[in-house]
């Protein structure tokens, strides 16, 4: 290696080991390094290769607000060109991601999002509905039933019943892949109808049959009343008055799809796990939601989000050799900037595995220290529709069910894919509220 090259500190044990704690327990093992080697180390991991990792704030924030030439985001997304096509923002940088940005970034900003929230809570109740009661019952694929569903309605904007039966079956597979297709790319091609690569390309196939109809659709509908997010993007243009190409907002949507749909649903899960094993945060919300409050609302989902972060990482490529905290970096090494490790830190947020929804009432951590939804260039696109989804989904569950744990235990984080969900899938018992009970 290029003598002028020095990498952090990090684990020796073989790269197969530092590869399956990375998948299994990727927090724990953060944790675990950041003890050992501080607040700058190095692993190594299949397919990577070695990845630095980084959990000091200054060098978190600097490094996410960097230039979106400088450190790529691109790149490290690159793993994921597969699913959801060239054209996705998570793919550029640079100009064309700006450009892309400018586009797709005025559907879900703040005052559009707002007009989503009688949808979502229709969608939510007629969920909470068909819910057993006083059994146990699993949230986490109740919760991913009920955010693909908002996608599909307020996003997609998709009523046609076939339709929504279609993706409603297809996106789940298309999501949820063999691991190794995503690991080893030859399995990806299609070997022939049972071959993983087969099957993915069939599941593929049928989803971008399903979006290019309903896209072709809306193109040729003179229904400018319409409001959904696709049939706003329909309207937008470039910055040159060139509007969004078919290819262009197929690839976006299934982008949405892939990295909002699951997020969500998992934060919810876990904003559930939580609330059902600190009855007093549980009490103290549905109290001041019954009055109309919600700071404690935000608190509660802010704190779900520090304390069981579903994006541990954020990736970035370097893009030229680079001098952090007095090591020099080679060109095309991965930065990983551990938001799990930033909002653990014991000097920031004292206890930090605690549940305290309190810890975000008045002088709230800043941005140096709070990051749930990246910062940047590259910060999440949907983080406003993820925050008014997740405050409508709670406030209606809570306003039409009394919710208990299943089991005293707490649930264990366990990884599903790029996910860390609660091991047994926010198991609760629910009891309906008199005004909500169903015939
Ligand atoms: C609890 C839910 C969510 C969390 C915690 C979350 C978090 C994040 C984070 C940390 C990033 C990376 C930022 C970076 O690289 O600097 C990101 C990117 C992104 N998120 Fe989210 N997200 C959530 C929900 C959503 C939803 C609902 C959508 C869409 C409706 C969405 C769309 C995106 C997109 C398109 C990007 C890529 C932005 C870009 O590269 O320019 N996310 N998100």
């Amino acid at each position: 290696m290029n003598p002028a090259i020095s990498l952090p500190p990090g684990p020796r044990m073989p790269v197969l080991a530092q590869t399956v704690l990375s998948a299994i327990q990727p927090l724990e093992f953060a944790k675990d390094c950041r003890r050992k080697y501080g607040n700058l180390f190095t692993i190594k991991v299949f397919p990577v290769g070695t990845v630095v990792c980084a959990a000091d704030p200054a060098v978190i924030r600097r490094a996410v607000t960097a230039e979106s030439s400088t450190l790529l985001a691109g790149d490290a997304n690159r793993v994921m060109d597969f699913v959801v096509g060239p054209r996705s923002v998570l793919l550029l940088d640079g100009p064309e991601h700006v450009r892309s940005r400018q586009v797709l970034l005025p559907p879900f900003r703040g005052p559009s999002v707002q007009r989503y929230q009688d949808t979502i809570a229709e969608v939510t109740a007629d969920a909470v509905r068909r819910w057993p009661a006083g059994t146990p019952v699993s949230l986490l694929p109740r919760m991913q039933h009920v955010t693909l569903e908002i996608m599909m309605r307020v996003v997609f904007g998709i009523t046609d019943l076939k339709r929504l039966a279609g993706l409603r079956a297809l996106v789940p597979k298309l999501l949820h892949m063999n691991p190794a297709v995503v690991l080893f790319p030859l399995l990806r091609k299609d070997w022939g109808r049972y071959s993983p690569g087969g099957r993915f390309a069939r599941v593929k196939a049928a989803v971008d049959e399903i979006l290019y109809s309903e896209i072709a659709r809306r193109r040729s509908e003179v229904d400018g009343e319409r409001s959904d997010v696709l049939s706003l993007l329909l309207r937008m243009r470039h910055a040159d008055g060139q509007p969004a190409t078919d290819e262009d907002l197929r690839d976006n949507l299934v982008t949405v799809l892939a990295v909002g749909h699951e997020t969500t649903a998992t934060t919810l899960s876990w904003a559930f796990e939580r609330l059902v094993r600190h009855p007093e945060a549980l009490a103290r919300l549905e109290g001041e939601l019954a009055d109309g409050q919600h700071e404690y609302l935000d608190a509660v989902i802010n704190e779900t989000l520090r304390v069981r972060p579903v994006v541990g990482d954020i990736a970035r490529i370097l893009a030229a050799p680079a001098t952090i905290d007095g090591y020099r970096l080679p060109a095309g090494i991965m930065l990983a900037l551990s938001l799990g490790l930033l909002h653990s830190c014991p000097r920031r947020y004292p206890e930090p595995e605690e549940f305290r929804p309190e810890r975000f009432l008045g002088e709230a951590p800043g941005p140096e220290l709070f990051l749930p939804f990246g910062g940047g260039p590259h910060r999440c696109l949907g983080a406003a529709f993820a925050m008014t989804t997740m405050r409508t989904v709670i406030s209606t569950v809570l306003a039409h069910t009394r919710l208990r744990a299943a089991a005293p235990e707490p649930e264990r984080q366990r990884a599903m894919g790029p996910v860390l969900t609660p091991a047994r899938g926010a198991e609760v018992v629910l009891q309906r509220r008199k005004a909500f009970r169903t015939s």
